[in-house]
């Protein structure tokens, strides 16, 4: 049976870094299941569906194909045929997968694929709902976090670093705003699932974070092997 490691927490706490790095370390694929969403959000745009129409968007979004590949270890997302994993990383993208993620439809269609996926390979996921919905028998579930202050500064540096001219106190407001929606939204809201290991990156470097999955995973392996 192929191995699984959940990972899920708010923007910005560290997921897709951390995810990452434990996958290469543990020869997984790693699954950026936001990346499936903002695909899907992609596409409403570039059909000028309104966010807040869920009837328009659970129609549309039975015509989109979405599909992940691998290539040289890097995941990468496809819309229709086309490859949109640059595209996907806009901000008003992100705004309108914060808001298409709410429906139904939308979850169940991505929800089956990435189950998918997880039946034939070794995968860490990531996401909000993976331990709670998508793989609820995950060898290790992990509940990534990190506070809302130290979640806008990461985000403040990688924006200035790209030369983008931006505020601290706008993107930490707009982290507040995009967990409460997050977690508050009616189907697989952003939860802690209750087998979920609790890691809280605010004080931790890359490394610690990715060094303590890794741990985590070998002991759950060590347990379940007696
Ligand atoms: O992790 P991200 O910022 O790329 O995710 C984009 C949006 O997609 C985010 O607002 C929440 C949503 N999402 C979700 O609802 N369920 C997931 N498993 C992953 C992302």
């Amino acid at each position: 049976m192929s191995k699984k490691i959940a990972i899920d927490g708010p923007a910005g706490a560290g997921k897709s870094t951390i995810a990452k790095i434990v996958a290469k370390e543990l020869g997984f694929i790693y699954v950026d299941t936001g990346a499936m969403y903002r695909a899907m959000a992609l596409y409403m745009i570039n059909n000028n569906i309104d966010a807040s129409d869920s009837e328009k968007i659970s129609a549309t979004c039975q015509s989109a194909d979405i599909t992940i590949r691998h290539e040289g270890g890097v995941q990468r997302v496809y819309l229709n045929g086309e490859d949109v994993s640059e595209l996907v990383r806009k901000e008003e993208v992100g705004k309108m997968a914060s808001a298409s993620s709410v429906n139904g439809d939308v979850r169940k269609k991505l929800v089956e694929l990435q189950q998918k996926l997880a039946q034939t390979t070794d995968v860490v996921m990531d996401g909000r709902d993976i331990g709670t919905v998508v793989l609820p028998d995950a060898d290790l579930k992990v509940f990534l976090t990190a506070s809302s202050r130290v979640r806008a500064e990461r985000r403040y540096k990688e924006l200035t670093e790209k030369g983008e001219i931006c505020d601290i106190d706008a993107i930490e407001k707009d982290i507040i705003d995009r967990d409460y929606r997050d977690s508050h939204r009616e189907i697989s809201p952003l939860k802690q699932a209750e087998d979920a290991v609790l890691v809280d990156t605010s004080d931790m470097t890359i490394d610690e974070v990715a060094g303590k999955i890794v741990d985590l995973y070998n002991n759950v392996g060590a347990k379940s092997s007696f």
